[in-house]
């Protein structure tokens, strides 16, 4: 085998404590960011999982100086960049390597980064970073599987998002924020990871406004000093721990959390029978019974994420009655149910909608993960199962999870992450 799997002994309620993380998607981002400064930028709160540990390595292998100082923390210094070319073997596993394209823009106005990978959940286009780069004056070309942006100065412009894009508002804003002149950004995304970056951007010198509602103000500025900055809690993990209490009928406490940016998933949460309390920097949630069933529909920020979906959608595969939910941000991200169903879910899938009978429970199978949340929304099912789960191919799950199952362990479940056939016996002989 040779791959990382987790096994799981399902049944058991989860209860107690949980500290979240800083979010992944908030640190790539910032960690590109971090290195239009030739001055020294200490990062906190960074998530300590795969995805920004490349990350880190494709900015060290351009030349910037990164120095680990804990886990969570890294200084970067980026006055010793010799290279725009980022090498396609650092980048290809991330897609947010995209970043780097507004970052080494604004401070160089040159950059060739690769085109991303990253997870397979529909055909992900580029077209609105690319418009908003041509629209401040870069030329944009694509060979080889590369692009190249390339110009003699940035001037800024009013850009109209044609869709709403997280990645696009972030790398137009990053590379405005160096260009001449004053940039507005129509329908930009409102993610607070979107806020996060225009937060940090701004602690470097920048002058950003609006960040957070759907006109972004940009006054380019002609460098950027150093800065300290802690990343924003991850409310997509918050979210999925919310979801496995439910699921497992637990009693957990989120920790670290900014309940605003949860609202969604509490109000969906509450809607169907769990207890949702809010405190000032946590969130408790209590399922006491079987939930019910409700309607979802992905949307932009507020609106319920699409990281989310998988996570929810297995929640209402156990709920009573037929729940529908509605995929409107990426056309790929059913191919998960398939696996669930191998684990009992009724659910039918048409088109961007699922249809879902709930059931009473789900069994534990041998499943694989097709992407990240995907693969967390799985575990949760592991989690609920009666009997063992063994789920393959978590190395999507540890791109953007930090020790998922030890803190999972610590919340009482029976998971374990195996590396052998072997080990997976042990642990199920060990249980029964
Ligand atoms: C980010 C998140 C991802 C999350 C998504 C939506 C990171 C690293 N990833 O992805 O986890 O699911 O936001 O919250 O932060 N689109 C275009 N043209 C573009 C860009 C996007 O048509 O140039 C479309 C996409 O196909 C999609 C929608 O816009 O349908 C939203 O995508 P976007 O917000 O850009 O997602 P990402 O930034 O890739």
């Amino acid at each position: 085998m040779g791959m990382e799997c987790y096994v799981i002994k399902g049944g058991n309620p989860l209860a107690g404590e949980v500290e979240i993380a800083g979010a992944k998607n908030a640190a790539l981002p910032i960690i590109s960011a971090a290195i239009m400064s030739d001055e020294s930028v200490t990062l906190e709160n960074l998530p300590d999982v795969n995805d920004i540990n490349v990350l880190l390595d494709a900015v060290a292998g351009i030349g910037a100086h990164v120095e680990r100082i804990d886990r969570h923390t890294v200084k970067i210094n980026g006055s010793t960049i010799q290279d725009c070319c980022v090498e396609y073997d650092l980048i290809k596993k991330i897609r947010a390597s995209y970043y780097l394209l507004g970052a080494l823009l604004g401070k160089y106005n040159n950059a060739a980064v690769p085109l991303p990978g990253g997870c397979n959940i529909g055909s992900r286009p580029i077209d609105q970073h690319l418009k908003g780069f041509k629209a401040i004056g870069v030329n944009v070309s694509i060979e080889h599987g590369t692009i190249f942006a390339k110009c003699d100065h940035m001037r800024g412009a009013h850009i109209f998002m044609d869709v709403v894009s997280v990645g696009a508002t972030i790398n137009i804003m990053m590379a405005a924020s160096r260009a001449v002149g004053k940039t507005i950004i129509e329908n930009a995304a409102k993610e607070p990871h979107v806020v996060d970056v225009a937060n940090f951007l701004n602690s470097m010198g920048a002058d950003i406004k609006g960040a957070g509602t759907d006109v972004i103000r940009i006054n380019g500025v002609r460098s950027f000093h150093g800065c300290s900055y802690a990343i924003v809690p991850d409310m997509i993990e918050a979210g999925t721990f919310m979801i496995a209490a439910a699921a497992t009928k637990g009693d957990i406490v989120v920790k670290n959390v900014i309940p605003k940016h949860m609202e969604a998933v509490s109000a969906k949460l509450t809607e169907i029978g769990c207890e949702v309390d809010e405190f000032d920097d946590s969130i408790r949630v209590v399922a006491a019974r079987r939930l019910s069933r409700t309607h979802v529909k992905t949307q932009p920020y507020p609106g319920f994420p699409t990281d989310m979906q998988p996570q929810m959608t297995t929640l209402l595969a156990l709920s009573t009655g037929t729940s529908i939910v509605t995929e409107s941000i990426f056309e790929n991200r059913f191919k998960y149910v398939d696996e669930l169903a191998r684990m009992g879910a009724s659910i039918k899938v048409e088109g961007n909608t699922a249809i879902i009978d709930g059931i009473e429970g789900f069994t534990g199978a041998r499943i694989s993960s097709p992407d990240l949340r995907a693969g967390a929304a799985l575990v949760i099912a592991g989690l609920q199962a009666e009997g063992v789960t063994v789920i393959e191919d978590i190395a999507y799950i540890l791109r953007g999870y930090e020790n998922f199952d030890g803190k999972l362990r610590s919340l009482g479940a029976e998971i374990k992450k195996v590396e052998s056939e072997r080990e997976i016996e042990k642990f199920t002989f060990a249980i029964i």
